[in-house]
């Protein structure tokens, strides 16, 4: 099999480059193509005529969307659009990463595939049309939500507070944003699964379980062993410039009935921390 990743130099896409083997796998960063530069996009698509595009590359600061829209629609939705051109016009399938932002986090209980978007911040926004538009364009395109991703090699939420937690006696984290982390590690051995499998449409892809801000940093603290106290506050009180939804927790039911099977976070943390605290 082909394959052409774009974002390769990115959290995700650095795990997919480390755990993909045995397939002919590119990949590419910003430097190798910007993909709002549709010509770009294509050219490099048809030179390397993949059997699957993955495309994980995105504006994704959530804040920094917020406060520079045209920029985040001009690279999460446009520059996924060129892509599906691109894939289409090669005759290969794409595979494209979205988010749990695409829906408002009103619900209580877990989100389902075809549950309604309704995003609630400009990233969101710009994933929810993102996904129309390729759906329109790619009918048979595989979109994988995801949440909460860590992982080697970038900023993370885990990294942020082990280097917070090194400094302070003390940390204060939201206690009222509930959603399911994500090891960078085993979303791209999903993804590999899902490609392999000639997967399509809608799927929901993150680890096991749930927790809040607040007990994942809790967990990250213990299991790296410090002293650091870790104090539950509300979102209020740490206003940002984009809303997050207040619950954003993603059924896996999809992803359960093709057989795929994610380790809850807790695990996945533990090989984490195991990794970056050598
Ligand atoms: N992080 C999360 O919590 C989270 C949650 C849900 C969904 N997702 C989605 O999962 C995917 C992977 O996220 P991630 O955390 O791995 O992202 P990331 O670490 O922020 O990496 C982003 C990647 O996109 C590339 N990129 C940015 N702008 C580009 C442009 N104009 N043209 C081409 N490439 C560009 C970057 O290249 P350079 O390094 O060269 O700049 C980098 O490789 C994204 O689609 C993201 O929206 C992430």
């Amino acid at each position: 099999m082909r394959v052409t990743i774009f974002g390769a130099s990115g959290l995700l896409g650095q795990a997919l480059m480390r755990e993909w083997h045995g397939d002919a796998v590119t990949g590419l960063s910003s430097s190798d193509a910007d993909i709002r530069d549709e010509g770009q996009v294509r050219r490099l698509v048809q030179e390397q005529r993949p059997d699957w595009v993955v495309l994980a590359a995105a504006y994704t600061d959530v804040d920094g969307c917020e406060n520079s829209p045209d920029l985040a629609f001009a690279v999460n939705r446009d520059g996924a659009v060129n892509v599906a051109i691109a894939a289409k016009m090669a005759g290969a399938r794409l595979l494209f990463l979205s988010s749990d932002y695409v829906f408002d986090g009103k619900k209580t209980t877990p989100y389902e595939i075809n549950d309604a978007r309704h995003p609630q911040s400009v990233y969101g926004r710009t994933k929810a049309e993102a996904e129309i538009n390729l759906l329109g364009l790619l009918p048979n395109c595989c979109i994988v939500r995801t949440s909460w991703l860590f992982g080697l090699g970038g900023k993370c939420f885990p990294d942020t507070i082990l280097k917070l937690a090194a400094s302070r006696p003390s940390l204060d984290v939201v206690n009222d944003q509930r959603g399911c982390p994500t090891y960078a590690v085993d979303l791209a051995h999903t993804i590999i699964q899902l490609c392999k499998k000639n997967s399509d449409g809608i799927l929901h892809a993150t680890n096991g379980g749930d927790c809040t801000w607040f007990e994942f940093a809790k967990e990250i603290v213990r299991g790296a062993e410090l002293n650091t106290a870790v104090r539950p506050v509300t979102s209020q009180q740490m206003a940002r410039p984009a809303p997050r939804p207040a619950y954003s927790v993603l059924s896996p039911a999809r992803l359960q009935g093709l057989g795929i099977e994610m380790p809850p976070w807790r695990d996945a943390l533990g090989r984490y921390l195991k990794e970056r605290l050598r």
